[in-house]
């Protein structure tokens, strides 16, 4: 089978250049247990049986704690809590040394020997001597490190420490032992790995964060998805509930069903960006919560009153300036405070997910974008259309954003690869005029199936018909991120992790490939298939960029079809770069998990190629 590829340079065309990006949500314990390197489980003492849709009696503020040894007894106690927002801590009362709290971590705590991690707890003398010990400790009791702190005085104490273990373990346990009888409070129990990605304090799990990194994703969008809007009106995400000291930011529960802790915040999620040169997308909550929220009953029918309408605004607006403003503002002082004088640069701004258009969404979501616009003109704001399929709401939403002229609107669909290779003209049709888009969530998705070069393939397929229409398709990010082994609420997701190993699936080294290879230019082609019927037709693609920093010409051709393309060009003129061309493809077998990127240099710069069966190939012509 031989594919010519004619390529129109004369009809080049300029594109987004920030195509690629990423969608984070603590979803499969992406967040806490996942990125946010916390090791300390329920450190806080806050989980709550309301944790979890399904009451359970065993998940309450002594989850992952236990109480070892004798003569003990620990208890939860809310008398003079540190804060307001923290209102459980934990009392261990002894009357003969030798017990202690157990924290068994999220899957235990995965140590390195020689590597330091950082202690942080808060403790207060409530009667005895303060002296105890912190250890980490190996499945056979074993001290693989240990540090002797001292609190004294009954007034809530921070102390810190640092531990380094002797041993490698991926199953420790923190442990925490007086050595005298007495009480003594605890709260929150913290334990960092001290090489955090970038180094950053409260920061993030430096294997997970690179990975995440290595895509080049030129925007982050957060945190959520339907956590953004959360599980009824009092679980919204809220973004100053996320921000300061640890101890002040407002645990609450996760709709995914488990508890989140914000200690992956706003100030973090803002940081991260910044540190992998991705623009911020935080997504606020069109002031009406999840359309399936389960808790409170009324799911988005009721939407929060006229009355809390004027003050939600304003936190919007807020946002803004924490994110902007200068540190001399009252919200610009925060950012400055907790560790940020410059600014974040923030430029887009979500308003809802996967909403019902209803008049109560309408109304809402019209205050905000309209408050937006007239304070901060400078700020994008992406409505939303949600999943493009029948009995959703998508074509209400286009309208709304055409009656408001909303500059973008996020659009999703996880369907299964079918739907991919079947619709590769779904934006060769829309509207240059109308509001561009951001496909914010899409996934070739065959619920409870793994990726697979199947899979990946599609979307890469899928991808090039993306780049064709990147002058309407502004942005796309697949969904979900990440997910935790054995914690996992989605399937299939991009990157699979546990304490130890972070594994990225095929379809991530597609996100990989055309997020490093992406332009701000295209050059059309159109080809033609030595067997031009449609289903070996549409199971061939190619995408010709060119990325204006550089220089360098980028082709991407993929191959979906069992057998081997010969792929032909005519350059029509268009000069072939001179410099140096490398070849990376990705090909396996179409149930594969495991098919890896290779590249080699390639001499014969023509573009005369051998495509191999399910393969997705990409030329990078470097300028000169
Ligand atoms: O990505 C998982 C979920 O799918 C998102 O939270 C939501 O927006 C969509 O329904």
């Amino acid at each position: 089978l031989t594919a010519t590829i004619n390529l129109q340079p004369q009809n080049t065309k300029s594109i987004s250049d920030m195509l690629i990006g990423i969608f984070f949500e603590d979803l499969n314990y992406a967040a806490d247990g996942g990125l946010y390197a916390e090791m300390v489980q329920n450190r806080d003492f806050e989980y709550k049986p309301t944790d979890k849709l399904t009451l359970d009696k065993n998940w309450n503020p002594s989850y992952a704690w236990k109480l070892s040894g004798e003569n003990a007894s620990f208890t939860i106690d809310s008398i003079k809590p540190i804060h307001p927002n923290n209102p459980h801590y934990a009392l261990l009362n002894t009357t003969a040394a030798g017990a202690a709290l157990v924290n068994e971590g999220y899957d235990g705590f995965n140590i390195k020997k020689g590597d330091r991690y950082k202690l942080s707890l808060f403790a207060k003398l409530l009667k005895g001597a303060g002296d105890i010990s912190v250890s980490l400790l190996s499945e056979k009791n074993e001290v693989l490190a240990q540090t002797d702190l001292s609190v004294s005085g009954s007034n809530w104490q921070n102390l810190k420490a640092v531990l380094v273990p002797s041993a490698d373990n991926e199953h420790a346990v923190l442990q925490i032992k007086p050595k005298h009888p007495g009480s003594i409070a605890f709260d929150l129990v913290s334990l960092f790995p001290e090489s955090t990605f970038k180094g950053r304090p409260n920061g993030l799990r430096a294997d997970l964060a690179q990975t995440i990194a290595d895509i080049h994703p030129r925007f982050m969008r957060f945190p959520g998805g339907c956590l953004a809007h959360g599980d009824g009106l009092a679980n919204m995400y809220r973004w100053k509930n996320s921000i300061g000291p640890l101890e002040s930011r407002l645990p609450q529960r996760n709709i995914w069903n488990y508890h989140q802790t914000v200690g992956l915040g706003y100030y973090e999620y803002f940081q991260f960006c910044e540190d992998i040169g991705a623009a911020p997308v935080p997504v606020i909550a069109a002031a009406v919560p999840c359309q399936n929220s389960a808790v409170g009953g009324a799911g988005q029918q009721g939407g929060l009153p006229m009355t809390e309408m004027g003050a939600y605004i304003q936190d919007i607006l807020d946002l803004i300036e924490y994110a902007n403003g200068p540190a001399t503002s009252k919200w610009g002082k925060v950012r400055a405070d907790e560790g940020h004088p410059q600014p974040f640069h923030l430029k887009y701004l979500g308003i809802g997910n996967e909403d019902l258009i209803s008049d109560v969404f309408e109304e809402r979501f019209t205050m905000i974008y309209n408050a937006i616009k007239k304070v901060h003109p400078e700020i994008e704001v992406i409505g939303t259309v949600g999943p493009a399929a029948e009995g959703t709401d998508y074509e209400q939403g286009w309208q709304l954003a055409n009656k408001l002229k909303v500059p973008i609107v996020d659009e999703h669909y996880y369907q299964p690869p079918g739907w991919f290779i079947n619709n590769q003209d779904f934006y060769d049709g829309y509207d240059r005029k109308a509001s561009k888009v951001y496909l914010g969530e899409y996934a070739a998705h065959v619920p409870g199936r793994k990726s697979n070069v199947e899979s990946a393939l599609t979307e890469a397929l899928y991808l090039t018909n993306l780049e064709r229409n990147a002058d309407v398709v502004k942005m796309a990010s697949y969904a979900p991120l990440l997910a935790k082994e054995n914690h996992t609420q989605w399937t299939p997701d991009l990157i699979y992790f546990n304490n130890r190993e972070v594994k990225p699936t095929v379809n991530y080294y597609v996100q990989q490939l055309f997020g490093e290879n992406s332009g701000n230019s295209y050059v059309p082609n159109s080809f033609e298939v030595s067997d031009n019927t449609d289903n070996v037709r549409k199971r061939i693609a190619c995408s010709v960029v060119r990325d204006g920093a550089s220089g360098d010409l980028i082709i991407k051709i993929i191959n979906l079809l069992p057998i081997s393309v010969k792929s032909a060009f005519n350059w029509n003129g268009l000069a072939i770069p001179k410099g140096k061309l490398t070849q990376t493809t990705l090909t396996g077998s179409p149930t594969s998990e495991t098919a890896r990127p290779a590249v080699k240099t390639v001499d014969d710069k023509a573009g005369n190629l051998d495509l191999p069966a399910y393969s997705l190939t990409v030329l990078r012509y470097q300028q000169l």
